[in-house]
């Protein structure tokens, strides 16, 4: 409909100007006021309709376009736009799918032409859309924000939605399986809830004692730079648990807290507004706490967010170490 809208006001206009000039010089020529006034008009009305209409279309075609081609480009689409058949390469994706009746992760096929701009999720979206439509994923930003499309692929836990489909080939393959160190729901899809119940647990909140000052604050709390930078990297999770899901200790000790639950025991511990002490580190002094941690560092290779878990987990014993009486 567009198309040929567009197509008619591009004959419109050729034919159109022409003829109108035309028969106002016939008209003048010939005398002939209703020639050069009348169906001039006429003309002129009709092809006023045409041009406005048309250029509606032009644009609206245009921009239509321009759409399509981002969402051809790779950036991930979950609208009905068809797949590139040119450029890029054909990349085989094996995903790990659970079979409710063996219990065991079965491997399904499928090809997708990717190129430099195709990521994991956009071509797990694309095989969703045109090839396969049971295949469960959950994602949301499709920019690294909200956390929610983390998988493991060729081996390592990721954000799928910021890993790019060629990089992650290898031999033109990708394996993409759930993150195992999370309850399984569905294909990539896991369950959070232990995750957030783990987070909630070490109170990831300013602690003030006047519980009453927040209705009430009679000055803003100000901190120097210094202050700032003690906490402010490990204000960055965005609770993808792809540290958990790395972290050797937790897949085999379930009740280890964590390294995301102790990276914000350590991010409120160090914020100079918090005001719930050593209990902070009390509450996580336990070989379920910190001292599970056997610093292996794999959360922090994991983490998209460059938070270092690791890195807070020894900080918080030091802390703990350090807040012992001297005797
Ligand atoms: S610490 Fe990093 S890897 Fe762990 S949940 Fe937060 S952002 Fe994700
Ligand atoms: S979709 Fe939000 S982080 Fe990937």
């Amino acid at each position: 409909m567009r198309a040929s809208r567009y197509t008619i006001f591009m004959y419109g206009a050729i034919i159109g100007v022409p003829l109108l000039m035309m028969l106002t010089v016939v008209g003048l020529l010939e005398n002939n006021p209703y020639a050069y006034t009348v169906l001039p008009a006429l003309l002129g009305v009709a092809a006023s309709v045409f041009a406005v209409t048309g250029f509606f279309e032009t644009f609206a075609h245009r921009r239509y376009e321009g759409s399509a081609n981002r969402l051809e480009d790779g950036i991930e689409s979950s609208s009905k736009v068809a797949p590139r058949n040119t450029g890029g390469k054909i990349i085989t994706f094996v995903l790990k799918r659970f079979n409710n009746s063996t219990k065991a992760l079965d491997s399904a096929t499928y090809k997708v032409r990717a190129t430099e701009r195709t990521t994991v999720l956009g071509a797990l979206l694309e095989i969703k859309d045109y090839q396969d439509n049971t295949i469960s994923v959950r994602c949301n930003c499709r920019m690294g924000v909200c956390g929610s499309c983390g998988m493991v692929v060729n081996g390592k836990p990721v954000l799928a939605c910021e890993t790019g489909a060629l990089n992650a080939a290898k031999d033109e393959v990708v394996e993409i399986s759930p993150m195992l160190g999370h309850p399984l729901l569905k294909d990539m899809v896991t369950d959070f809830d232990d995750f957030f119940e783990r987070h909630k647990s070490v109170e990831p909140h300013l602690y003030r004692e006047d519980t009453k000052e927040k209705y009430a604050a009679k000055k803003e709390y100000m901190q120097s730079k210094e202050e700032l930078d003690k906490f402010l990297p490990y204000s960055y999770c965005i609770m993808c648990g792809l540290c958990l899901d790395a972290c050797p200790v937790v897949n085999s000790n379930p009740n280890f807290i964590g390294p995301q639950a102790l990276s914000q025991t350590y991010r409120y511990h160090a914020d100079s507004r918090d005001q719930k002490g050593k209990k902070r580190l009390f509450d996580v002094d336990s070989m379920d706490g910190v001292w599970g941690c056997e610093f292996s560092g794999s959360c922090s290779k994991a983490c998209p967010k460059g938070v270092d878990p690791a890195g807070a987990i020894q900080l918080l014993k030091g802390d703990l170490m350090a807040s012992l009486p001297e005797n």
